[in-house]
């Protein structure tokens, strides 16, 4: 069967919609891209930062706290850089754009920083393409993505219901590396961190993920609502993943470094 391809118009509403409920919902996004911003080379001083996929814009304030240097953020959805300029009136720029498309002069960049953004995007190798474009001889990308596991309880519990694609594919490590690898950076390197998030009730994690507005954009997402005996099934199917800390959501984070050569 062919790859579902995402819907970018459908992936900007949806986080557009939830852009006033991310932040009280954004723990392991908190997380994860703190852990990113760890691993920029302590002694790496960019002056010219984006922060693609920015959201909110929480790590466009991070980042230019660390680095003391004005950040622009740039997203996808205008809902999400509406909501980011409020919350930061100071950053100069929030910016309307695709990563597999960047509105951006080449060789411009110093240090381009992605949290949780490009597994959204139908083609990564583009995004990649794009991001080594724009960055300049020894600049730095640095991105986490989703992979392959991520939410596997749910996707399996919805298979215990039907055959309609309810979670968004990730790619497996593999994959990532193969993409990676291609992609003309200098030199690069993955490393995968695996998260478990526990929940009292099943309820809890699918308003998280509708908080974040990480809706399922699929093209064989089934369509209408979900009815109240599919949702029963869905919950018992569930129920089997069940431990003493709750219901558990699984999340296989890549954290990615890459490095433009220094001599092109
Ligand atoms: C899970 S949120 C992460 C936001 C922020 N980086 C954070 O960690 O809080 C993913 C963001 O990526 C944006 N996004 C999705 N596809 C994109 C694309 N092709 N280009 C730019 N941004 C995109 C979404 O609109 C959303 O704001």
């Amino acid at each position: 069967m062919p790859e579902p391809v995402l819907d970018k118009r459908l992936i900007a509403e949806s986080f557009s919609r939830a852009a006033v409920t991310y932040d009280q919902a954004a723990a392991l996004q908190r997380t994860v891209g703190s852990n990113l911003l760890e691993r920029v080379p302590a002694d790496s001083a960019p002056v010219d930062i984006i922060d693609l996929g920015c959201g909110t814009g929480y790590f466009s304030r991070a980042l230019t706290a660390r680095f003391q240097q004005p950040v622009i953020g740039l997203d996808l959805a205008e809902g999400m850089l509406r909501h980011a300029r409020q919350l930061s009136p100071a950053l100069p720029a929030w910016v309307a754009a695709d990563a597999e498309a960047l509105p951006l002069r080449s060789d411009s960049q110093d240090l381009i920083f992605s949290s949780l953004a490009l597994q959204w995007c139908p083609d990564l190798s583009k995004a990649l393409a794009e991001a080594w474009r724009v960055l300049r001889p020894g600049g730095c990308l640095a991105f986490n993505t989703l992979l392959e596991g991520s939410l596997h309880e749910l996707r399996s519990a919805w298979r215990a219901v039907d055959d309609f694609v309810h979670v968004n594919r990730f790619m497996p490590l593999d994959e990532l590396q193969a993409v990676l690898g291609t992609a003309g950076f200098a030199d690069w390197r993955c490393e995968v961190e695996q998260h478990v998030l526990y929940y009292p009730r099943l309820g809890e994690l699918t308003q998280e993920l509708k908080s974040l507005g990480a809706h399922n954009v699929n093209p064989g997402r089934p369509g209408g609502l979900t009815g109240a005996a599919r949702l029963r099934r869905l919950t018992a199917a569930y129920e089997d993943f069940r431990t003493a800390d709750g219901l558990p959501a699984s999340w296989q984070v890549a954290q990615v470094l890459m490095f433009k050569a220094t001599d092109n």
